[in-house]
């Protein structure tokens, strides 16, 4: 959707800051996704956590696609929205025994396990509902995935997944745990990576731990890739859907898959981002000494990537066509940081006029916070306004 083609009348009867969907582009990406992936067979697991908005939850489950969750609430809100239990993958470094159980009672489809000690838990609660736990090993496989330090998670250094030089010894104890299974190994380096090598240097890096396993006697089922395609932020003149025919050929020219063996997937931020649209209004057009700012009604409250990450997120005067004019575009929260981004090209902006901040379908609203006691934003549709 190019500027100006936004239903503004719409728009502007709403009241701001506001989410803004476009069906039509997530309903293409997801065919995008699903083409793609079909094309060999790989399983697609969307990623709650980079919009956990129930309608396009329901959306992306009415397609098909599996969830990767990373709390019980992201279990519910999978479950909630229709993603069948058994294409539920479970992942993260701080599990509690009710996310646990939660995961047992609904038999998901695996646990994406992070430790030594969370697979002795697991094993523990499976035990005392007699149940057995399908699990994978998300293994750290220190690969650079070429990202912003605050995304990154596949080197020795993060939290996340279980050391290279560990894994001997949770193969051992794992042969002793009655109530796991074993089903496969799952990685994930990182998020906003738009660099192939990387993606790349994680299948040669899999290849090899695929080997090492065998040389045990260990043959893996399932094979995650996790996600962290990167989008285009950028996109000066329309919303591009990211090269998912790219990205899946490069593990199908490179991963020595096994017979029967499946692959799995978790996108995220590619499956929504460029779907969603941060709408908010000019408050104020303060001209201070030296920059002229347009205050907005939405801050980091509603978009905090900026403030977190330094994230560019393209900002339009979707009411305004007059000579382009420099702005600082800043939000209402009392913190320096509450800035959307500094000498922004913006159609010359007036009390009123609505901003649109683009490509924050993902990481955007579910970021969302009530701090300085603001309320949380609401969400409208393409199809439904
Ligand atoms: N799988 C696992 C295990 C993950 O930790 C993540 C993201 C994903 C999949 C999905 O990654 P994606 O396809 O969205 O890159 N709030 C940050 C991004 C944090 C990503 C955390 N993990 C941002 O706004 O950039």
């Amino acid at each position: 959707m190019l500027k100006g083609t936004f239903p503004i009348d719409k728009l502007k009867a709403l009241p701001t800051p506001f989410y803004y969907y476009d069906v039509k582009l997530l309903q293409d990406t997801l065919d995008m996704v699903k083409n793609e992936a079909g094309k060999y067979g790989y399983h697609a697991h969307y990623a709650v956590k980079a919009n956990a908005n129930p309608r396009i939850l329901s959306i992306i489950a009415e397609n098909g696609l599996g969830a990767d969750c990373v709390s019980g609430g992201e279990v519910k809100a999978a479950l909630d929205a229709g993603f069948p239990a058994d294409k539920i993958v479970f992942a993260g470094v701080g599990k509690a025994d009710w996310e646990i159980n939660l995961g047992l009672d609904n038999d998901i489809f695996c646990f994406n396990v992070e430790s030594a000690v969370e697979l002795e838990i697991i094993d523990e609660l499976a035990a005392a509902k007699n149940k057995v736990a399908s699990v994978a090993l998300r293994i750290n496989p220190e690969v650079d995935a070429h990202t912003h330090a605050k995304i990154t998670t596949g080197m020795k250094e993060n939290k996340f997944g279980i050391n290279l030089s560990q894994l001997g010894q949770v193969l051992d104890n794992l042969a002793n745990l009655k109530n796991v299974k074993l089903i496969g190994i799952h990685f994930h380096i990182g998020s906003q990576i738009t660099d192939m090598s990387a993606f790349r240097n994680l299948v040669i890096r899999v290849n090899e731990i695929q080997e090492d396993l065998e040389a045990r006697g260990i043959r893996i089922e399932n094979v995650n890739f996790g996600g962290g395609l990167g989008i285009d932020y950028y996109h000066p003149n329309h919303l591009p859907i990211p090269a998912f025919d790219n990205y899946f050929a490069v593990f199908n020219k490179l991963l020595k898959i096994r017979p029967g063996q499946q692959v799995h997937f978790e996108p995220g931020r590619s499956v929504v981002a460029q779907c969603g649209t941060l709408i908010s209004k000019v408050l104020y057009v303060k001209e201070g000494e030296t920059k002229k700012f347009a205050i907005l009604d939405a801050g980091f409250t509603e978009l905090i990537r900026p403030a977190m990450y330094d994230a560019y997120h393209r900002i339009e005067n979707i009411s305004s066509d007059e000579d382009v004019e420099l702005y600082d575009v800043v939000g209402p929260i009392c913190e320096s940081s509450d800035v959307f981004g500094k000498d922004v090209e913006l159609n010359k902006a007036h009390r009123g006029d609505l901003i649109a901040l683009r490509s924050a379908g993902a990481y955007g609203e579910v970021m969302a916070s009530q701090y300085n006691c603001r309320q949380l934003p609401k969400a409208y549709y393409s199809d439904t306004i």
